[in-house]
């Protein structure tokens, strides 16, 4: 397991957080013909540890911007050598540090929803988001998404029903219909609904 990140100050507010990001790359460690994935938002690691595990020929690449989820999956994650950790921002690190089409999968699962007006432009997935998504997915490339926040799933339906219909294609199966994150448990004992979003990039 590798983890890239740099002195963690504390923070008022991470979203203003500007970061060296290191010289090296994620790259370097694997074999260049292996499947790579992403999870940005791990919390825990459960899923990331857990499809590591599953599938030792792929490799996982998580984000989060979080420095204690950092820490804990660190720790957990120490003995896979398929996993490397990132702290950051993923809109930023897709920008400025992860090369062109390298990701077979992205996974988004209950991305952080923000209230409406001012903190709504703190949400992860905007158009932006989308076109970098873009730029480091694979062809044929995928992105699966979950939210339970009704208005966020509106945002998103529309983004790649209005903007994106060139770039993706959406359909509806959803294989990670019953995984159980950690959010994903806290939210269904709420009794909230899970929407799902399965995007994956056109090859033309
Ligand atoms: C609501 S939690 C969901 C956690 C986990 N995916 C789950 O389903 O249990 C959102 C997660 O995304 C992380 N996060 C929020 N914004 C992020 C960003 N811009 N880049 C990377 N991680 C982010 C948070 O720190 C948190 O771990």
């Amino acid at each position: 397991m590798k983890i890239y990140t740099e002195r963690v100050r504390k923070l008022i507010n991470p979203f203003f957080y500007t970061q060296k990001w290191p010289e090296f790359s994620f790259l370097d460690q694997w074999p260049s013909t292996a499947e790579i994935d992403c999870e940005i938002g791990f919390w825990d690691g459960t899923f990331l540890l857990d499809q590591a595990k599953k599938n030792p020929q792929k490799n996982y690449l998580g984000i989060e911007i979080r420095h204690q989820s950092l820490s804990t999956t660190t720790q957990y994650a120490a003995n896979y050598k398929n996993i490397a950790l990132v702290h950051g921002h993923a809109a930023t690190l897709f920008e400025k540090w992860v090369p062109a089409s390298v990701f077979s999968n992205i996974y988004i699962f209950f991305p952080d929803p923000w209230g409406k007006g001012r903190h709504l432009k703190r949400r992860l997935i905007n158009q932006p988001f989308f076109e970098l998504c873009v730029k480091v997915l694979k062809p044929q490339g995928k992105i699966w998404i979950q939210t339970d926040d009704l208005d966020y799933a509106e945002a998103i339906h529309k983004l790649l029903g209005q903007v994106f219909p060139k770039s993706f294609v959406t359909y509806s199966q959803d294989p990670w219909e019953h995984y159980p994150t950690f959010w994903k448990k806290k939210k269904i004992l709420e009794g909230k609904q899970i929407h799902s979003f399965q995007v994956e990039l056109r090859s033309n």
